[in-house]
């Protein structure tokens, strides 16, 4: 049998009361992205012919974070005036979708760590449901706090009856522990058929997706059940306490993958913070009160100290980062030491072997191998060769008020202590500046410069006896 091809759809549109937020729900941050960014991700991993998201509560912000995600040609916005519920919010796509032969995957913006594997195993048994397919496929699991989700409720033989709401649910059904994901499989044209038969009579008066499935079985369309076993997966945010503890959960499987499988020690898991997506190699030892962020990679045998927080950078391997270091969107070569109290911003770049010492900060700079700033200065915009020691206080003076521009410092190198370097300007290879040396001009290769030295203009009275100076 030929399969219908695949479109997505993902509910956003809902403000998410419960969060009690001036920000819509799904912009909320998980792991370091909104919501929803998480589920488009997952989705676009799926190859599906277009991705429709249904926005309202803050489109066009929502509309600019799935944009990170997925190309404009691949999604469609669909706008949903009011938010009358998720049946609803499907039924504002219809004009996009009713006529179309194809699957329809609905997601929810506020489960974000559904896998790509699991909804392609959705799709697979909805499409082999029966050898002709099904209708409809839900997307179930097993909790053991229901509370809140939709209950899956079965006949006694074990097939689809109907789906019963928190809110409207009895008490035989409120006991069932089976819930509805929120992710569901349809026919897109059999989903549209049954979505104008379904009313808005219930508790909240709202037009529940979840009466979908109930109104195909009803008519005698096959509709089949996609139980997961880890409800992980599927956990959603509605509330601040739900983010919460998804975030910790998160982290702590990275954390325990990091242990496990790639030999990573954690002096104090508990205490650690890294991002799903953060990879650390084999020996590497990382000190509590740490934060590893985004795509962040650290190689093997290295030492992240406390205090440090890292965000999508690059690290070697053997490289010691001392106590409390910002380091953003850095690559640090191998056996570096940086810190402590270092701040590397974006676009500093070290090569291997070099070493950033205290109260230093480095941004859009490459220092080359070898080379030491480690004391108390800035070094922004510049390239500094091999082997060249960056005495302390030194300051690269980019910036005239109106633009920034570059200093160059070449190979063995020795700026003194105090230099201030007014870019744009050169120091040539083996060159040495004194202390406090103002350079404005470039200084050739193999050039001692000094500037400025201290006049003496007057003698001082000796301090009376007895009295400290
Ligand atoms: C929903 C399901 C419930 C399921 C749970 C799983 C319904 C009626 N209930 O409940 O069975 O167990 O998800 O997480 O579907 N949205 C819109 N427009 C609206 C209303 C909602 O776009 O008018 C969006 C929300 O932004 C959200 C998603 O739909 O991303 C789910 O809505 P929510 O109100 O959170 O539904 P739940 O009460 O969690
Ligand atoms: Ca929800």
């Amino acid at each position: 049998m030929q399969n219908k091809p695949l479109d997505v759809l993902i509910l956003a549109a809902g403000l998410g009361t419960r969060m009690r937020s001036d920000i819509a729900k799904v912009l909320h941050k998980l792991d370091g992205r909104p919501l929803i960014n998480h589920v488009c991700r997952t989705a676009a991993a799926l190859a599906p012919q277009k991705v429709y998201v249904v926005v309202g509560h803050q489109g066009e912000e929502v509309r600019e974070s799935v944009l990170e995600e997925l190309e404009e040609e691949h999604v469609e916005f669909v706008w949903q005036k009011e938010q009358l519920g998720t049946g609803d919010a499907v039924n504002s796509a219809r004009r996009f979708l009713e006529d179309r032969d194809s699957e329809l995957l609905v997601l929810s913006g506020d489960v974000p760590m559904i896998k790509a594997e699991t909804l392609a195993g959705l799709v697979r048994q909805h499409q082999s449901h029966r050898g002709k397919g099904a209708a409809c496929t839900i997307l179930s699991v097993e909790v053991d706090d229901p509370k809140g989700y939709g209950r899956i409720i079965r006949d006694t033989a074990g097939f689809f009856l109907k789906i019963a709401e928190q809110k409207d649910g009895n008490e035989a059904e409120l006991k069932v522990r089976e819930i509805n994901a929120g992710i569901y499989c349809f026919d897109t044209r059999k989903l549209f058929d049954a979505l104008s038969k379904v009313s808005n009579d219930n508790a909240q008066g709202e037009y529940y997706l979840t009466d979908a499935p109930r109104v195909l079985k009803d008519a005698g369309e096959p509709v089949s059940i996609f139980k997961l076993k880890d409800s992980f997966e599927i956990e959603g945010i509605n509330d601040r306490r739900q983010l919460a503890d998804l975030e910790r959960s998160i982290r702590r499987r990275a954390i325990k993958r990091l242990m496990l499988d790639f030999g990573v020690t954690f002096i104090d898991p508990d205490r650690t913070y890294v991002g799903a997506s953060v990879t650390i190699g084999r020996d590497s030892t990382i000190y509590p009160n740490v934060v590893l962020e985004g795509e962040t990679k650290i190689g093997d045998g290295c030492v992240i100290k406390p205090g440090t927080r890292i965000a999508n950078s690059k690290i070697g391997y053997g490289v010691e980062i001392r106590d409390n270091c910002v380091i953003e969107d850095a690559d640090i070569g191998n056996r570096c030491t940086v810190g402590p109290m270092a701040h590397l911003r974006p676009g500093a770049v070290l090569g291997d072997g070099a070493r950033i010492g205290n109260f230093v900060e480095v941004k859009k700079s490459v220092i080359g191998r070898n080379s030491k700033v480690n004391h108390l200065s800035y070094i922004g915009d510049a390239t500094i060769g091999e082997d060249t020691n960056i005495g302390a206080g030194t300051i690269t003076c980019n910036y005239d008020g109106k633009n920034k521009h570059r200093t160059n410092i070449g190979d063995r190198v020795k700026i003194g202590s105090d230099t201030m370097l007014v870019a744009p300007v050169t120091v040539g290879d083996d060159s040495v500046t004194g202390a406090g040396t103002v350079v404005t001009k470039d200084v050739p290769p193999k050039k001692l410069v000094v500037g400025a030295p201290g006049r003496a203009i007057r003698s001082l009275a000796s301090p009376p006896e007895g009295e400290d100076g």
